[in-house]
């Protein structure tokens, strides 16, 4: 009976179903399986693909699969640097930039080579606001920077796709990461290595007064922070003769005259330090110096935050001319019992290391101040060229101690016999004593009410003064 049913075989007409049997027809079933399989799909709602793809695809003229991505990192504080060099990149004729943001759990976890991939599969990302942080550049000035926002950047020919992202590295620091997806290698190469270069160029520390910290409390970038230029005159610097005139001819003159010293074959990195006991003047004498360098890139590093010798020392080196400030040296060498221990030292060789290996066509003063010259002079002079100027900052003696009072006590009412007999009674002080000596007078003189600070109110002042200095020593 005709009923479609042969032996053992159903074909309803146009269908699928077959038994397979002896005569079944491998070939003829695979066709008409994809004409199925291809019916279905065009029949199932087509997966869009997100704005955030379409923007890539868009950009790129391609997929963005598959594409290399180089990675750049930058320490924390040279975020400001980063954006004005890519603000300086995309300020050349011909080249463009749209600045998206991205929306998406954990984003911040992720590269962009990650980033690109979700777009096209489980769509994990999308476009979203562009973070930003606002970052001090100078003593009273904030830059808005971008904190997590992908560049879709057109440069002639080239399309490159840059994702910039500040965060914490494995080791928990923080670093700017930049990051380029591009068709050909060489051309992301050729970016990172511009904005490198654009970076120091147009740096935002170039001519500032810098230190690093070891604390994070103060506002700053990282272990950066900003000061001001002090500004303390030739005149309120009262060192023994000659002394003053020596420092100006090494750290400034040199800078002033560095044509001429080049072209005779003379290095201008040089390295000077400036040692004595307590409240002489060694930092005051730097802020001076610092002062008298308007141009000069100042690094400040303490013995306190010895570890970021080698981020000053490269600062200075692309900043130059630059003055890399090495205060309290001897901390770095602190609880070794012999001098020589100091050599030992990591951060004390770390220091010198840095110190030896600065180019010496560079134009860095290496500022060093110490209380204890004998813990550190074996290994600072140990190798000829690494300090060329060594000052004593002594305690004053009697013509200091004049002079001192001279500057310190401009408000007194004072005769020469008066100025003889304090400076007679002030041997073995610092100079520092001297400003808190003129200090105390005057605060006497006003709480007792009296128009003018003289004679016998710096005579309770100085009897105060050695009292205090003679309690502090019982206790020692
Ligand atoms: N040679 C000086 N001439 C004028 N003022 C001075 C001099 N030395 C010290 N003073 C005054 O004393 C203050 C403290 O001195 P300063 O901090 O420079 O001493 P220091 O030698 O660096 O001491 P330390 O070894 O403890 O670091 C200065 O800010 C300044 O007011
Ligand atoms: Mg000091």
């Amino acid at each position: 009976m005709d009923n479609g049913v042969r032996s053992g075989v159903v074909q309803p007409a146009g269908s699928l179903c077959q038994v397979m049997t002896d005569d079944f027809d491998a070939a003829d079933f695979a066709r008409q399986f994809r004409a199925f399989m291809t019916a279905v799909s065009r029949l199932a709602p087509a997966e869009k693909p997100s704005a955030l793809r379409q923007q890539l695809e868009s950009h790129l003229g391609r997929e963005p699969d598959g594409l290399p991505v180089l990675t750049d990192s930058f320490p924390v504080f040279e975020h400001p640097n980063v954006q004005v060099a890519l603000d300086a990149y995309l300020d050349a004729p011909g080249r463009t930039a749209d600045l998206l943001g991205i929306s998406g759990a954990n984003r911040e976890h992720h590269g962009l080579a990650d980033i690109v991939n979700a777009t096209g599969r489980h769509q994990q990302f999308e476009v979203g606001a562009v973070d930003y942080v606002s970052v001090p550049v100078a003593v009273d000035t904030d830059m808005t920077c971008v904190s997590f926002g992908l560049l879709l950047v057109v440069s002639s020919d080239d399309r490159l796709v840059v994702l910039m992202r500040v965060g914490a590295r494995r080791t928990g620091s923080q670093q700017v990461q930049l990051e380029v997806l591009t068709a050909d290698v060489d051309v992301a190469r050729r970016f990172l290595d511009t904005i490198r270069k654009l970076a120091v160029e147009h740096s935002v520390f170039r001519g500032q007064v810098l230190s690093f910290e070891s604390h994070e409390f103060a506002d700053g970038l990282g272990p950066l922070r900003f000061h001001r230029r002090p500004e303390v005159d030739q005149a309120d610097v009262i060192l023994p003769p000659g002394a003053l005139k020596a420092l100006h001819r090494h750290v400034v003159g040199t800078t002033e005259h560095r044509a001429r010293l080049q072209s005779a074959g003379h290095r201008l990195r040089r390295g000077v330090v400036l040692y004595g006991p307590p409240g002489t003047g060694k930092t005051h004498t730097l802020r001076h110096l610092i002062g008298r360098a308007p141009a000069a890139t100042v690094l400040i590093v303490t013995g306190f935050s010895a570890q970021f010798i080698r981020e000053a020392c490269t600062l200075a080196r692309t900043l130059e001319p630059a003055i890399v400030v090495l205060e309290d040296v001897d901390l770095v060498a602190q609880g070794r019992e012999h001098p020589s221990a100091a050599l030992t030292n990591p951060f004390l060789a770390e220091m010198l290391n840095m110190m030896d290996g600065m180019a010496e066509d560079a134009d860095v003063t290496f500022l060093l101040t110490t209380n204890r010259l004998e813990v550190v002079e074996e290994a600072l002079v140990q190798r000829p060229g690494r300090v060329d100027l060594l000052v004593e900052v002594p305690l004053p003696d009697e013509t200091g101690r004049s002079r001192l009072l001279a500057l310190y006590g401009r408000a007194l009412l004072l005769s020469d016999t008066d100025v003889s007999r304090i400076v007679a009674s002030t041997s073995g002080v610092s100079a520092s004593f001297f400003a808190e000596l003129g200090r105390r007078a005057e605060l006497l003189a006003a709480t007792s009410g009296d128009a003018r600070a003289d004679v016998g109110h710096v005579m309770r002042a100085l009897d105060e003064l050695h009292d205090s200095r003679s309690a502090f020593g019982k206790r020692r």
